[in-house]
């Protein structure tokens, strides 16, 4: 089963075909970040309008790397939430006007559901029942997945995800943006225990994140260490790679160590770790140590799946289109009966 995958939820336009849900045959993709680093985080309006200009040739590319015509596929399978609206309205509306012209079946996907097949590429098929931790920019969630297509959320963020503390730390620092990949580089050179920040716990015992108060946090380090922001062009100090350290030590701590509790709780056959923050060296050892101790195995997407990809998203639609799962496109349906032609 030939599956075509787009994403447009955020700052990546990517198309890819995958066989089988299994094997990618073409995975392209274009990032904004350089559009958007100027602004030190993405502008909405300015990313949905670059999704038009780049959906047509980036899923062109897609078949043409796959050496296959858009009629090859047996399927499309789009992101459809969560993400930016205007720019994911721009991926549904192409997947939506590919698969009328062609009488393919169209799935719609959750873009978290989408990280958690990410793993399906380069390791053995999930064993179920799974806990996965999906930790990117936009999210930070622990959930159970007692089997295929079925999602308990056991802890979430309360406030700002992960990645996304990442990214307003870096900026706070006058690191620039995507903050995550540069605070890991300067970490590695840098005193984790310099600065001790609490592991944010929640008051009412729940298993869930907040990361807004260690953001507060930093920022008040920074105003009373007299800390001086990075300035363009210069080396950091090594204040700045020891605060780096510090703050990533307390995210992968907070982390891994909700995620191994919930892991005691659950008994999983296999610990998924996905999105974008799991690129980190450091969470990904921390992820291998509890593995390790809870005798599970942990399954990582390789870096360039790890953020965002529309191989995953392929992935996760084919589960769906191989049960039958029709989630998007009911309204052409309606449309028919009513006598429109097409309306989208
Ligand atoms: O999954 P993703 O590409 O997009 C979303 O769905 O949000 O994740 C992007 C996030 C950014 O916040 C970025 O700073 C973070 O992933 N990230 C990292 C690393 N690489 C990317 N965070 C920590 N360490 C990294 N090496
Ligand atoms: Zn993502």
């Amino acid at each position: 089963m030939l599956v075509l995958g787009i994403e447009t939820s955020c700052d990546e336009t990517a198309a890819a075909v995958v066989r089988n849900g299994r094997e990618i045959i073409s995975s392209v993709l274009t990032s904004q970040i350089e559009t958007h680093q100027r602004f030190g985080g993405i502008v909405p309006e300015i990313a949905s309008r670059e999704h038009l200009d780049k959906i047509v040739p980036i899923v062109n590319e897609a078949f043409e790397r796959a050496s296959i015509g858009a009629r090859d596929v047996d399927g499309i399978a789009v992101t459809v939430g969560p993400g930016l609206v205007g720019s994911l309205l721009v991926g549904v509306s192409y997947a939506k006007a590919m698969a009328f012209a062609l009488s393919k079946p169209i799935v719609g996907v959750n873009h978290i559901e989408g990280h958690i097949y990410s793993v399906a590429f380069e390791n053995p098929p999930i064993e179920y029942p799974a806990v996965a931790l999906i930790v990117s920019g936009g999210h930070t969630n622990v959930f159970f997945i007692p089997e295929p297509g079925k999602y308990k959320v056991v802890a979430r963020t309360r406030d700002d995800a992960a990645g996304e503390a990442f990214d307003k730390v870096a900026r706070m620092m006058g690191l620039g943006y995507p903050g995550g990949p540069i605070i890991e580089r300067l970490a590695r050179d840098g005193n984790p225990k310099a600065v001790r920040f609490a592991i944010p716990k929640m008051g009412d015992g729940l298993p869930d994140f907040s990361f807004s108060g260690l953001k507060t946090a930093v920022t008040k380090y920074v105003r009373e260490s007299g800390l001086q922001p990075l300035e363009r062009d210069t080396e950091p100090s090594q204040d700045i790679k020891d605060l780096a350290a510090s703050f990533q030590r307390v995210v992968v701590q907070s982390l891994v160590g909700t995620t191994k509790r919930i892991a005691e709780e659950y008994y999983p056959k296999t610990l998924i770790v996905a999105g974008g923050v799991a690129c980190n060296g450091k969470l990904r050892e921390a992820c291998r140590e509890i593995a390790t101790q809870l005798d599970v195995p942990v399954y990582f997407p390789s870096q360039h799946l790890s953020t965002d990809n529309a191989a995953m998203i392929a992935a996760a639609g084919t589960a769906k289109l191989l049960v039958g799962e029709q989630n998007i496109g009911l309204e052409e349906e309606a449309a028919k009966r009513a006598g429109a032609r097409y309306k989208l």
